[in-house]
């Protein structure tokens, strides 16, 4: 049978279910059910959601969920969570409500420059280039007026271009680096039309000026943002972090040595920062950014003196235990989806309307909450625990057991280890009995 198709695209969408569901889910049961049965009955909300993206089938749902408690530099917030990972909106309000009665999160938007640029080549007289972009530098600036206009009345705009010299890499190679002030958008759109102007105006006035010609490779932002920064901090003497029957000076030392581990060895820091990212992502996502932008910028933070480290660092110093995070966050409030998607708007709302700067501290607080519980559970009671209390439910709701059933197994599982062999056999004998 032919699986491919040409003009998808031109298909209405009832039409492209069609093709998908009688090409590739023949075997499927019920697929168109279970594909449209996702459509939102607000036709006006579904197209919007239908025009968000290409090829629109239906809507893939993720569970947007809240953790409150969280003081940040005094102020309490609410934190709204897209995420569809069990426990990480559990972890991140206990760490919130553990650190709330401790002073809370403390942070600081330490730089928010960003970076684009155009890669070039040119095979002529370094000097003469050199010459030619000082000379053409104001005129790169000025043809990109139209676009910097209004983003310079607000404050921001283009803080300076260099020309990079990379013929140590590649041959002929060389770029226009670029920095960039976008305030509250994430500024990628922006960042690229202007790099697109740069580029147009450096190539227009090269052919007479230069021996050489010059030969644009492409013109783009970079997700690399490391002079984007933001740090966030808990800290309180060790007697403070006692709770339950935790012994404090044990749980301190233990949290040390697990972040300093994290610091060291490239095999624990990725999924050490893969438990930040939880909380990072989640926040991203429910704001309307770009997580696949923030991701890349941060694990390339993570290994920027060349060896893949932690993002979270942990110290005893005088009887304090202090713990923080300093990541780049390339992030928007205004433009993107934080205008068209009603539930990011909504979690706009719930954190008051922030600024990008605020919402970076936010999102930080985010990653190190999530941090700190999840190095918490693993150097105390293990990771397992909570996380299986979780997925008890999980399996519970796929093999569809009803209340009566779920209130017998969680009953039985708190005293038995769960697993997802011991849940069903537990479900199994409940249903024969
Ligand atoms: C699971 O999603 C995240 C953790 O593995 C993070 C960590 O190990 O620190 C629990």
């Amino acid at each position: 049978m032919n699986k491919s198709i040409s003009g998808f695209s031109k298909l209405s969408k009832s039409e492209k279910i069609d093709w998908i569901v009688s090409t590739y889910l023949s075997n499927s049961n019920n697929a168109k059910q279970t594909i449209t049965q996702y459509f939102n009955t607000n036709s006006k909300l579904q197209q919007l959601h239908d025009e968000f993206i290409e090829n629109t089938i239906s809507n893939y749902y993720l569970p947007l969920g809240v953790a409150p408690n969280f003081l940040i530099n005094g102020k309490t917030y609410a934190i709204p969570m897209a995420i569809e990972e069990s426990s990480v909106v559990a972890a991140a309000s206990k760490a919130a409500k553990f650190w709330m009665t401790r002073g809370g999160f403390k942070t600081e938007v330490i730089s928010t420059t960003k970076i684009g640029q155009v890669h070039f080549m040119f095979h002529g007289d370094f000097n003469s280039l050199e010459r030619y972009f000082n000379a053409i530098k104001p005129k790169l600036i000025e043809d990109a007026k139209p676009i910097t206009k209004n983003m310079e009345k607000r404050g921001g705009g283009i803080l300076d271009i260099e020309l990079r010299d990379k013929t140590k890499d590649i041959n002929g190679y060389y770029q226009l680096h670029a920095t960039f002030e976008t305030l509250d958008a994430m500024g990628a759109n922006f960042i690229n039309s202007c790099l697109e102007q740069f580029a147009k105006t450096f190539k227009a006035e090269a052919e007479e000026q230069l021996d050489a010609s010059v030969e644009i490779v492409m013109s783009i932002l970079s997700n690399y943002v490391p002079d984007c920064l933001v740090r966030a901090e808990v800290s309180c003497n060790i007697e403070d972090l006692a709770e339950g029957n935790i012994d404090p000076k044990t749980f301190a030392e233990k949290f040390v040595q697990a972040v300093s581990i994290a610091e060291v060895e490239p095999y624990r820091a990725v999924t050490h920062n893969k438990g930040i990212m939880n909380g990072i992502d989640a926040v991203v996502l429910a704001t309307g950014n770009d997580f696949r932008a923030v991701e890349a910028g941060v694990h390339a933070y993570a290994s920027r003196h060349g060896k893949y480290s932690s993002l979270t660092h942990a110290k005893i110093e005088n009887g304090i235990f202090s713990f923080w995070i300093e990541i780049p966050l390339a992030l928007g409030t205004v433009g993107g989806l934080t205008s068209l998607h009603p539930l990011v708007k909504i979690a706009l709302d719930i954190l008051d309307k922030p600024k990008a700067k605020e919402l970076m501290q936010i999102i930080a607080v985010a990653g190190l909450a999530q941090n700190f519980a999840a190095v918490r559970s693993l150097t105390t009671t293990g990771i397992q625990e909570g996380h299986m209390k979780m997925h008890l439910m999980n399996i519970l709701n796929q093999f569809d057991a009803n209340t009566k059933e779920k209130e017998s197994i969680v009953n039985h599982f708190k005293t038995h280890t769960v697993t997802h062999s011991a849940v069903v056999e537990a479900l199994e004998k409940l249903r024969t009995e």
